[in-house]
């Protein structure tokens, strides 16, 4: 019983991590991070990113991922794949943001 409340309440902390990152992000930065995503990004991912280079970043793709899974690998990268790390550009927020976007589908 204890280990299912403290596996809640983790639970609980990372949503409310991740409510917290969405929130702190000025609407300003939020269209600087959509248009990084559809010029930066989409010059592999395909400008409506449907795929290119890089795969589809499309909900349906992108709801088989934790957000911070994505998260990772957007500020990571994938080492010995062109996906290039974005850690110089963007913090764990930015990142969080820019994956929730990617989940619920940006409007082209
Ligand atoms: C230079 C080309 C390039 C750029 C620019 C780029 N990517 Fe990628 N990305 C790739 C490639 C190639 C892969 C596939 C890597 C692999 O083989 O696992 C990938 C993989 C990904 C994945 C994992 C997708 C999956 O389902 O496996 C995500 C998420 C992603 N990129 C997001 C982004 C975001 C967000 C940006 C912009 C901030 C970006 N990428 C910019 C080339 C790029």
């Amino acid at each position: 019983m204890r280990k299912i409340l403290s596996s809640l309440l983790a639970t609980v902390l990372m949503i409310t991590a991740v409510a917290a990152a969405v929130a702190e992000i000025t609407p300003g930065r939020q269209a600087e991070l959509i248009y990084l995503l559809r010029q930066d990004c989409g010059s592999c991912h395909g400008m409506r990113l449907s795929g290119g280079l890089g795969p589809a970043l499309l909900p349906e793709r992108m709801q088989l991922w934790e957000v911070n899974q994505l998260a990772a690998t957007i500020l990571q990268g994938r080492p010995g794949t062109p996906m290039p790390p974005w850690q110089p550009f963007l913090t764990d927020q930015e990142a969080v943001w820019l994956a929730t976007q990617l989940q619920q589908g940006i409007q082209p």
